[in-house]
């Protein structure tokens, strides 16, 4: 496949056999419309692509994979190269796919002194013996790197962190080049100095600023699993997206597996979303995943039932999540993958508009959700929380929306044809219909 590009901004380039896009952004801030086309023996098409120059980063939610519940304290440098070059040969690259993420563990632990170099720079562990080449393979296939710290003087497994050295770090973290930082509270509890609103916010409205004044485009992602509301305040202290609740890989389910909690209570939080302040509901845990209660044990396919698996990700797209992979990239099978790239989905996800679906029916068996989307249309998912399959309705009225609409199938990427006043289709048990209407006059 051969690729190029119509009105690319004279500071970027376009690789025609890799189509990796690179430089520097123009300096004159606004929208670019570039026009991307792709070619090869079957055939060729062409899709407007916008370039947006500006200070706001995440215009729409990151997308990637995270190393923490597949690796845990594993982790490797080999994992994560090979996780960037599995991110393009399993075409998870093409659905955009983007940032390769170390979580918690390249550091030091606490028995491993020392911890920092004579000039205070941060040291990784044996297991990173070169981060910065690391980072260049990622950045090499054209992705973007990411990686873990924390505002307490410990990470979360126990490893160390940035308190106290908030700019030395950071710096560090631009100069080997990395794009994205996940920092997780832990163990600032400790050093608080109180359980105000103020002492929530200070560490990360720290980080926030430090990460303004490098000459580097760094994600901020807040983690403090939702302590003062955070949805209220994240962005204003320079996050770009935060965790709304505690882990996922460690929540419970009666009949409902974890997903679904953390998901309807991420849901509530729908009016804070917006380009560049996204809602968090932690990583998709589908495919080959550890055991976040035992960091030993052998990784295991999911239990979640594909039914099960098609909510997920319909829940995700339809609140604007980052969607960031947090299983094993060794073993992807065809289902997993089916289900992470499936593009009019996650069109859904990344639709510019960047508004974070509304609930607008829930009750013990029923959750049905609402995305405007950027072309005028409506995402909706039906999901169906009771145990066994029946149909569910949606009731026109309810929504924003009167007359005709057409309907259709996302997952199938099939039209159902125009429906006047109600849609009505069968839904399994626990899974989703996730459809899009359009006004048909
Ligand atoms: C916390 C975070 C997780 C993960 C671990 C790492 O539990 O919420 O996402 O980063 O720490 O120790």
């Amino acid at each position: 496949m051969t690729f190029s590009a119509q009105n690319l901004p004279a500071t970027l380039t376009l690789d025609a056999s890799g189509g990796v896009i690179t430089g520097r952004a123009p300096e004159t801030p606004g929208e670019y419309v570039v026009t991307l086309a792709a070619k090869n023996g079957s055939g060729s098409d062409t899709r407007p692509f916008v370039v947006t120059v500006g200070d706001t980063l995440a215009l729409t939610p990151p997308m990637g994979w995270n190393s923490w519940y597949i690796h845990y304290y594993h982790v490797t440098e080999e994992h994560m190269r090979n996780a960037a070059d599995v991110m393009i040969s399993s075409g998870m690259a093409d659905y955009g796919y983007s940032y390769v993420n170390i979580d918690d563990c390249w550091m030091k632990k606490r028995d491993d002194e020392p911890y920092r170099d004579a000039r205070g720079a941060i040291l990784p562990n044996a297991k990173f013996p070169d981060i910065k080449g690391m980072v260049d393979h990622i950045h090499g296939k054209g992705l973007k790197a990411g990686l873990y710290t924390g505002p307490g003087p410990w990470t979360c497994a126990g490893y160390v962190a940035s308190y106290e050295h908030e700019e030395i770090d950071a710096k560090k973290f631009a100069e080997w080049g990395f794009d994205f930082l996940k920092h997780d509270w832990c163990s600032y509890s400790a050093v608080a100095g109180g359980a105000e609103l103020e002492h929530m916010q200070k560490p990360y409205r720290l980080m926030g600023d430090i990460l303004k004044g490098l000459d580097r485009d760094i994600i901020l992602n807040l983690c403090q699993y939702g302590m003062g509301d955070v949805w209220t305040w994240g962005g204003a202290v320079g996050g770009h997206c935060w965790r709304t609740t505690g882990d996922l890989g460690l929540q419970e389910g009666a009949l409902l597996p974890g997903f679904y909690h953390i998901g309807l209570s991420n849901a509530r939080h729908y009016e804070y979303a917006g380009p560049g302040r996204w809602n968090d509901p932690d990583y998709i845990l589908i495919g080959r995943i550890g055991n976040a209660r035992a960091h030993d044990e052998p990784p295991k396919p999911t239990t979640l039932t594909p039914s099960e698996q098609y909510s997920y990700m319909s829940m995700w797209c339809l609140m604007a999540a980052p969607l960031f992979y947090s299983g094993d990239m060794r073993y992807l099978d065809e289902f997993t993958l089916n289900v992470l790239c499936n593009a009019e989905v996650i069109d859904v996800d990344q639709d510019p508009l960047g508004v974070q679906a509304r609930p607008i029916v829930q009750d013990d068996e029923t959750l049905i959700m609402a995305k405007p989307m950027a072309d005028g249309s409506l995402a909706v998912g039906l999901f169906n929380l009771a145990e066994l399959s029946r149909p569910m309705t949606l009731d026109f009225s309810i929504l924003p929306l009167a007359g005709k609409r057409s309907v259709r199938d996302l997952w199938r990427h099939k039209d159902l044809g125009t429906y006047d006043g109600q849609f009505t289709t069968e839904v399994p048990r626990h899974g989703v219909a996730l459809v899009q209407l359009s006004r048909s006059d």
